[in-house]
């Protein structure tokens, strides 16, 4: 089975309006509901934002459901110039941006115990959303680092900050948590996002008006791509 979570309701309203024997259990104040997407058996869950609340959720999904593939859907603000909104960040590595023991002399995001900055994102689901990607966001798919914390950027100067310390391509607040339990469990991961604003000063303004939209185009492409990452990660 494949797992996908979302952080808020609008970013997997679209899955499950095309889950088939749906059934849902309650865990850990979340709802994970299981059935099929294209024929592909799922568990779907809203973690609501933050990286405690994905940390919870994607742990529980693989204690409970024993995913093959641990998959976060949503949107995101993009960083730089070259990312506009309504295209497509999928994360080649994943960095909690807010994760900070530099006064103790590790680098910036440094996490102890898996003794990492950068969650990898697993190679071979990355290049099959890549591939699929192409035609539903003609010339705006980005690969690269996204940036994940708890908080909503909503600067310029934040988001430069990001851009400038990790290389980041985009900002959110679950991505990297999701991440960071998949490689504690060794699971793989995948995370796509659309954007939705630009982690700028209108960043507020743009994500209200752009996120159900985005959110949307996100899920379009998975519930397409489910059959091959099914094949791709059996069981
Ligand atoms: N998700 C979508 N846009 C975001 C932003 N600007 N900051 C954090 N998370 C986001």
């Amino acid at each position: 089975m494949i797992g996908i979570i979302g952080a808020m309701p609008v970013e997997i309203a679209g899955l499950l309006e095309q889950m088939e024997h749906k059934t849902a259990r309650r865990m850990a104040g979340m709802d994970f509901y299981t059935g099929e997407i294209s024929g592909v058996p799922c568990a779907v869950s809203c973690c609501w934002p933050g990286k405690v609340n994905a940390a919870a959720c994607a742990q529980a999904m693989i204690t409970v459901f024993g995913p093959a593939l641990v998959i976060n859907s949503g949107v995101a603000g993009g960083i730089g110039e070259s990312v506009q909104q309504g295209d497509l960040v999928l994360a080649e590595r994943l960095v909690e941006h807010d994760m900070d023991t530099t006064a103790t002399g590790e680098p910036k995001g440094f996490v102890t115990g898996p003794e990492l900055v950068y969650f990898p994102a697993d190679a071979r689901a990355l290049a099959a959303l890549r591939e699929a990607a192409a035609p539903i966001y003609p010339g705006g798919v980005h690969v690269g680092t996204v940036a994940t914390g708890d908080q909503f950027i909503g600067s310029n100067q934040k988001m430069e900050a990001l851009r400038a310390e990790f290389g980041a391509i985009a900002c959110e607040m679950e991505g990297a948590a999701v991440a960071h339990v998949c490689y504690l469990n060794g699971v793989p991961c995948a995370v796509l996002r659309t954007i939705s604003d630009n982690g700028d000063d209108n960043a507020a303004f743009d994500f209200e008006a752009f996120a159900g939209e985005a959110a949307a185009k996100s899920t379009r492409l998975l519930a397409q791509l489910l059959p091959r990452l099914h094949a791709e990660f059996p069981g």
